[in-house]
């Protein structure tokens, strides 16, 4: 049997199986199993009131989830789709409130890793997956990520580097707006490009989530302290809790000097490694300006999610 039809196997007896996506690694369960589907909560300590995200394969299997794909939908699954976006719309009764935290609406993302659409298409229903981190860690983005979090509890597709690197965007859809609840390396200028290129003329802007959890202060934490330090090559570090240690326990990296997908694309892991490297803290330098670009957006959000301090 080959590592998909053992996932297939699993999913359908109610387990859980943690699958590769072009973002971060997710803990998938078939959204037909209540067994499944709690065993996520139980094994992520996720609290019941953050709603899972719905994985279809297609166009075609989201509509089946929702009460109405208008052309909103339709623009923006056409070009993201498959990829890093998520669809918030309102759900309709095969979606359980178990899967939605008892809201009407639901987030359908239809990943791009080929091995995830294989594994959707072949078990022909949907999947629901948060990411494969316990709650308020930072999420996979390598497999071996996934098993350093979860031992041997959960059976790992291998499908190598996620190539996002970090989480996709959630668009929530409306009848004359897109609220934008999550940045990702999809960017607000994308999304109102796409609606524009459609003639559809819709504002598109950041927005708060109505549930609170994936917004949460201190989601996305490394075990080890992150400063972050604006526009300043020599930090005056003395107040911060980096201040006592020597500057080989400091990892530090100048992320302004790369590229903001280079640096979605590698930020979980360098956290990781800094703690597996034996570091005692995080220094990021970057340049103030990045706050302008909407590229940056995403990373910059995490960034702010991770950190324990400022320094400027
Ligand atoms: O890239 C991703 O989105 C990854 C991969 C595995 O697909 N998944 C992921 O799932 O990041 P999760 O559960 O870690 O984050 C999904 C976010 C949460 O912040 C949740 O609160 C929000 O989406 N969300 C889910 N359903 C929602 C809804 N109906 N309305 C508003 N926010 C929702
Ligand atoms: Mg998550």
């Amino acid at each position: 049997m080959n590592d998909i039809d053992k996932a297939i196997q699993l999913l359908q007896a109610g387990d859980v199986v943690a699958i590769p996506t072009e973002t971060v690694y997710g803990l998938a369960a078939s959204i037909t199993s209540e067994k499944g589907l709690q065993k996520i909560f139980s094994i992520k300590e996720r609290p019941f009131f953050d709603p899972l995200i719905v994985h279809v394969s297609d166009v075609e299997m989201a509509k089946t989830l929702c009460l109405n794909w208008g052309e909103t939908c339709e623009a923006l699954a056409g070009a993201f789709w498959p990829g890093p976006l998520t669809i918030v719309v309102k759900k309709n009764n095969k979606v359980s409130d178990l899967i939605t935290s008892g809201l009407d609406s639901v987030g359908l993302r239809c990943p791009s890793h080929p091995i995830a659409m294989e594994l959707i298409r072949k078990l022909g229903s949907p999947v629901a997956a948060p990411s494969a981190n316990k709650f308020k860690r930072t999420s996979p983005t390598k497999s071996s990520h996934v098993v350093d979090e979860f031992g041997d509890e959960v059976y790992v597709l291998e499908g190598g580097d996620s190539q996002v690197g970090i989480e996709s965007t959630v668009a929530a859809v409306f009848e004359d707006r897109v609220e934008i609840y999550r940045p990702g390396m999809l960017t607000v200028d994308d999304i109102q490009r796409a609606l524009q290129r459609k003639g559809l003329v819709l504002p598109v802007s950041l927005a708060q989530s109505p549930v609170a959890p994936g917004q949460l202060k201190h989601h996305y934490m490394p075990k080890i302290p992150v400063g972050l330090c604006w526009d300043n090559s020599a930090p005056n570090l003395s107040g911060t809790v980096l201040n006592d240690l020597h500057a080989d326990e400091i990892a530090a990296w100048n992320i302004g000097a790369e590229a903001a997908e280079q640096v979605a694309r590698k930020l979980y892991s360098y956290f990781r490694d800094a703690e597996i490297n034996g570091k005692k803290g995080i220094l990021i330098s970057l340049p103030a300006t990045l706050k302008k670009e909407s590229v940056w957006a995403g990373v910059l959000n995490r960034l702010d999610k991770a950190k324990s301090f400022e320094v400027f």
